[in-house]
């Protein structure tokens, strides 16, 4: 290094143990040097010679100079895209005290219940929250976003009917057609295309009117307020269902049944959505909570976490996770979802959100909201457009007969997005950040496309677009004293500090639970994630718009395909089991293009995490379990005999490497080549990639497909169980499969449909694996592998001496 350059390194300060410290442990571990345990622990046939092709080490300081100017290649246009997404205020104590504080976002999934109550009664409030906004009986603590919520509605709905078959045998039709209004959001309904046709489900979309429930129909999915804006009473509709055996999902909007009937008092079996606009930013797609709520009945089929409480011995209560026998590392292949995440962190914000509005302060907001709609909706009518939503909260559908091309000039030219249904459609979704000047801009907006001179608005308030009485709200909510009682500041404070002291993360300790832990989350990589130019962004906003982000995104997937040695990346899976599920999804749907869809058999080493059978599953695949040795490696001569024996079947193999052993086995190689002779693709689960990076490769080692979970190797932080991230590499022939989005482009050339409701996922926290890409540089991160693999033989050379 030139004494002229930076001296402070983020390597030095990422990476913990001191030259002194290094060698004195590599005299426990009985190594001569680092690079000799690298040759020790890694086989030398798959070690890569040659350092990653990356740009090298920035300082911190450099960095963030750097990404603030790509910052500004984003515009942070006022938003009323809607869909699911709406820009929202983040009460700056929860910002600075949840959000951006270490507190909150570095502990581990709350597995230790004596350390986790802080964020267990968290949650639980957001499940109370949830549970009572949508009259269910039950909600669990978050899921990955509103499109796989969706999916996950479908499929409980499915094996609750199922069981009613099961139970008693002949009085029911085989029912595997489930009815989506098309009227739902394009991203879910795309979502659920993937995620039906491995199950055989099939998927009717079109119009609620039209739907008849034949004896296949199982259950329908619907939203409220649909996708334009319309608010109906579904009450008769769900009824109608009951009668005839068929259960109903909806698809709600969690601020909107503030002011209306929730989907539980209309009968709705599983209500789901997306709790972002309670205070979590925009951010591109995420990462934000998603909601799911049912009845008692279907408890124990829910997806996820619930958490529970329990009273001891002495009368004292506590929190933990209840129903944890469904977590996927038990039910593996039968299990009945690959969550094993949620989306903690975020679910805590919004609770929170919930704790400092409370209900009287959230139904305020909620009125505010459809009063200037209900306003901007008497004035854009002046000028002759017809707004056709019947009833409406938030959202107006607008018909512009002579075309939209000069409300789309003159909207650009005030910094605005609408959506853009059609050519002489669109909706304006407005939010809780809209004030009156924002109304009047948007009215000046249809004026001076209709060469009009824009008029000053009569705010007299107009009469209320929300039906009455159905379904308007007339119950109570959140009634607890939690959501009554921390109205100022300091309580609001007070309160987070409360349950954040009870709890343990990285701030305090290391927690030796699991992978996800295993990493410094360092302030100059989490900062820019609040950064007003990432985290204002709607994920549909015109990418022209989002020019920071595509450059970000561009060169992350680059890093990522030089890391793997894979061809190219794919970011939008929401978390590590589902980049599993979007893995085996390519390797089905490049199966099939070859006519070959008969191949449906995935090999799964014994050792395997609980997610790899449960995705196999979920991806239409027959699980064979092959045998591991006592050490934990593969049994090869096993893998042999099941791979000839299925080798007109066999689909893949899913590996973890290093295994969950924590071994790098010799016989990779030799059991990547086995299954490719007969005909199947190697999966890499890169759970464990921070023994991989700058050393060795999926690709080196013979894979054709993996995930990286980038809350473990690339420094996300676990934000007390989920955010997370589980991007997939894949090599070149399987690039064109990679997943599209029904909005956006992305993916190949023949993608198989969305797995997350957003294009690039959770895109906000890629800034945080950018950042530490950047920061490390090639030789950072390959440092940080070789510490890894110090760390641990260090800590096994320890604890063998006792
Ligand atoms: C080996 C392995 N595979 C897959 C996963 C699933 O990843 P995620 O929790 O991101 O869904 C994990 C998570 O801990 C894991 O350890």
């Amino acid at each position: 290094m030139n004494r002229l350059d930076a001296t402070d390194r983020f390597a030095r300060r990422h990476i913990g143990p001191s030259p002194d410290d290094r060698d004195r442990m590599l005299a426990a571990v009985g190594a001569a040097s680092l690079d000799t345990l690298m040759d020790e622990a890694i086989p030398a046939s798959i070690g890569v010679k040659r350092p990653l092709n990356l740009p090298p080490a920035e300082s911190e300081y450099a960095y963030l100079r750097r990404l603030s100017s790509i910052a500004r290649r984003n515009k942070t246009f006022r938003s009323y895209i809607g869909l699911g997404y709406h820009d929202t205020i983040t009460p700056a104590v929860i910002l600075r005290m949840v959000m951006e504080n270490p507190g909150w976002y570095t502990p581990y999934t709350p597995y230790q219940a004596e350390i986790a109550q802080g964020r267990l009664e968290s949650l639980l409030n957001f499940q109370t929250m949830v549970a009572e906004l949508t009259g269910m009986d039950v909600a669990n603590a978050s899921l990955l976003d509103e499109a796989t919520a969706a999916a996950e509605a479908m499929t409980l709905l499915h094996r609750a009917r199922s069981g009613a078959r099961r139970a008693s045998p002949g009085t029911e039709a085989e029912r595997s057609l489930f009815l989506v209004s098309d009227r739902c959001l394009p991203q879910t309904i795309d979502v659920l295309r993937t995620r039906a046709e491995p199950l055989d489900i099939e998927l009717h979309v079109g119009p609620m009117e039209a739907m008849t429930f034949e004896p296949r129909v199982f259950g329908v999915l619907l939203q409220y307020p649909d996708q334009y804006g319309t608010v109906i009473d579904l009450e008769p509709f769900i009824a109608s269902a009951h009668r005839a055996g068929v259960l109903v999902a909806i698809g709600a909007d969690l601020l909107a049944l503030a002011l209306l009937k929730p989907p539980g008092e209309m009968g709705a079996d599983v209500v789901f959505g997306n709790s972002q606009r309670f205070g979590v930013p925009l951010g591109y797609g995420g990462p934000h909570a998603a909601f799911f709520a049912t009845r008692q009945a279907y408890v124990r089929q829910m997806p996820g976490r619930i958490i529970g409480v329990s009273v001891d011995v002495h009368g004292r209560k506590a929190y933990r996770m209840a129903l944890a026998t469904r977590e996927q590392h038990i039910r593996r292949e039968k299990a009945t979802s690959n969550i094993c995440t949620a989306q903690a962190l975020l679910a805590n914000m919004a609770a929170m959100y919930g704790v400092y509005h409370g209900p009287d302060g959230l139904k305020s907001i909620a009125d505010r909201v459809h009063g200037l709609t209900r306003v901007l909706e008497r004035e854009i009518a002046a000028n002759g457009v017809t707004q056709t939503n019947p009833s409406y909260f938030d959202t107006l559908c607008l018909e512009v007969p002579s075309g939209l091309e000069a409300v789309r000039r003159a909207a650009l030219e005030a910094g605005i997005n609408f959506r853009y249904i059609d050519d002489r459609t669109v909706g304006i979704s407005l939010n809780e950040t809209v004030t009156r000047a924002d109304v009047q801009d948007i009215v000046n907006v249809f004026a001076k496309a209709f060469g009009k001179s824009s008029h000053t608005i009569d705010w007299e308030a107009a009469e209320s677009r929300i039906p009455n009485p159905e379904p308007r709200r007339a119950s109570a909510f959140m009634t607890h004293p939690v959501f009554n009682t921390h109205r100022s500041e300091t309580q609001m404070m007070r309160y987070i500090r409360s349950l954040e002291r009870k709890d343990i993360g990285l701030d305090t300790s290391m927690i030796p639970l699991g992978s996800c832990t295993m990493k410094l989350n360092a302030a100059t990589e989490m900062l820019p994630v609040t950064w007003e130019h990432f985290s204002r962004i709607h994920p549909f906003a015109p990418i022209d718009q989002a020019q920071g982000y595509a450059q970000v995104i561009a060169e992350l997937e680059q890093a990522l395909a030089e890391i793997t040695g894979f061809a190219t990346v794919s970011l939008q899976p929401n978390s590590g089991a589902q980049g599993e599920f979007a893995g085996l999804m390519v390797i089905r749907a490049y199966h099939r293009d070859r006519s070959d869809s008969h191949r449906d058999i995935v090999l799964i080493p014994a050792s395997a995490h609980g997610t790899n059978p449960a995705s196999a599953a979920m991806a239409g695949m027959r699980v064979v379990v092959v045998a591991t040795a006592a050490n934990g490696n593969v049994d090869v001569a096993d893998l042999r005999r099941k791979a000839a024996e299925h080798r007109d079947h066999l689909s893949a193999l899913m590996i973890t490497y290093p295994s969950t052993h924590g071994v790098f086995e010799d016989d990779i190689q030799e059991i990547c080549a086995i299954v490719h002779e007969h005909g199947g693709q190697v999966y890499m689960d890169g759970a464990n990639m921070n023994a991989q990076v700058g050393l060795t490769s999926p690709a080196a080692i013979g894979a054709d497909v993996c995930h990286l979970n980038l809350h473990k190797t690339f420094a996300i932080p676990h934000g007390g169980g989920g955010p997370g991230m589980g991007p997939i590499g894949v090599a070149a022939h399987l690039a064109a499969y990679l997943p599209g989005h029904p909005l956006t482009k992305t993916g190949g050339d023949r993608a198989i449909h969305a797995v997350s409701a957003a294009p690039w996922g959770s895109a906000s926290i890629l800034l945080i694996s950018y950042a530490y890409v950047r920061l490390l540089g090639a030789e950072g991160m390959t440092d940080a592998t070789r510490y890894a693999i110090l760390n641990a033989n260090y800590i096994k050379a320890r604890l063998q001496q006792h």
